[in-house]
């Protein structure tokens, strides 16, 4: 696995796989790796022929308030997981070789950034949208992977990709858990051991809210509150918000049909968790 930290070294090796014609799968991420994302890469090495992994925690998508500073990092920790799951490049880029000084432009999304994290996480998806829009032109995938976990970042980047016409597949992943259930993600190590042990209700409440959909239950209120008493009983959380869109457009529902997401975000003493599930109806 080549591992490069600079845009220039980075084009070369791009250069060199298209020359190959070479199909390449891409895996952006923030790092601190864990199965979801080594799950994102082993799906990347079934069908092509390079993966790219990027690792950038990038500035631009969180808020005055949030952890990005304290956002979990160990690139060498990561670099190991990456050559065990068979990357073929490795992008580290800094902030700086990443962004200019005072830069000139950025993407802003107009649509689907309303709700769910979007709604309390202002610019948030722009962040995202820049820094892929950087990233996949540097990198030029045929492919991008992108974990269910972040449904509403999936259903962004789809919009995106379209609309700014890059030419590249979108695969979501199915979201990968703890055997109890919880989703996993990096911010989980945050987590008292009590918290930790509570988190699980999450999902359960959501499996929960599936089955009562299942009977024949079509009333969302209804549905969002069985999953809020689950999760306010059962944990110390603080629910930010439970809600059921259509997707991917992610617009308000009167009725429960068609492709929904039943989404979830509970905050707990250090930690924010989502988790979603995606049903046709
Ligand atoms: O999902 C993430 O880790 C980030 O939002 C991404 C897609 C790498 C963009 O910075």
């Amino acid at each position: 696995m080549n591992v490069v930290t600079t845009k220039k070294e980075l084009i070369k090796h791009i250069h060199e796989y298209k020359t190959k014609q070479k199909s390449i799968g891409f895996v952006p991420t923030m790092g601190y790796l864990h199965e979801g994302h080594i799950k994102l890469l082993e799906e990347a090495r079934k069908v092509n022929d390079i993966v790219v992994l990027s690792i950038f925690v990038n500035p631009l998508q969180f808020g005055p308030n949030e952890d990005f500073d304290s956002y979990p990092r160990n690139p060498k920790r990561d670099e190991e997981l990456a050559r065990q799951a068979g990357a073929d490049l490795l992008f580290l880029p800094s902030v700086t070789e990443m962004y200019p000084e005072k830069p000139s432009y950025t993407v802003t999304v107009l649509s689907r950034v309303n709700v769910l994290c979007g709604k309390s996480r202002e610019g948030h998806f722009d962040g995202v949208a820049t820094v892929l829009t950087k990233l996949f032109n540097l990198i030029k995938p045929d492919r991008a992977y992108f974990g269910m976990k972040d449904a509403q970042q999936v259903a962004v980047v789809d919009g995106l990709i379209q609309e700014f016409h890059f030419p590249i597949e979108l695969v979501p992943v199915a979201t990968v858990r703890e055997e109890d259930g919880l989703a996993k993600s990096s911010r989980n190590v945050y987590l008292s051991e009590l918290e930790r042990k509570q988190a699980p209700a999450i999902y359960r409440s959501l499996l929960a809210a599936k089955e009562k959909i299942a009977h024949g239950e079509r009333d969302k209120e209804k549905i969002k509150t069985t999953i809020s008493l689950t999760i306010s009983k059962e944990t110390d959380g603080m629910i930010d918000y439970v809600e059921i869109l259509s997707y991917p457009g992610l617009e308000e529902i009167n009725s429960i049909c068609g492709k929904i997401i039943i989404a979830v975000a509970v905050k707990f003493t250090k930690a924010r968790l989502i988790d979603n599930i995606t049903i046709e109806v």
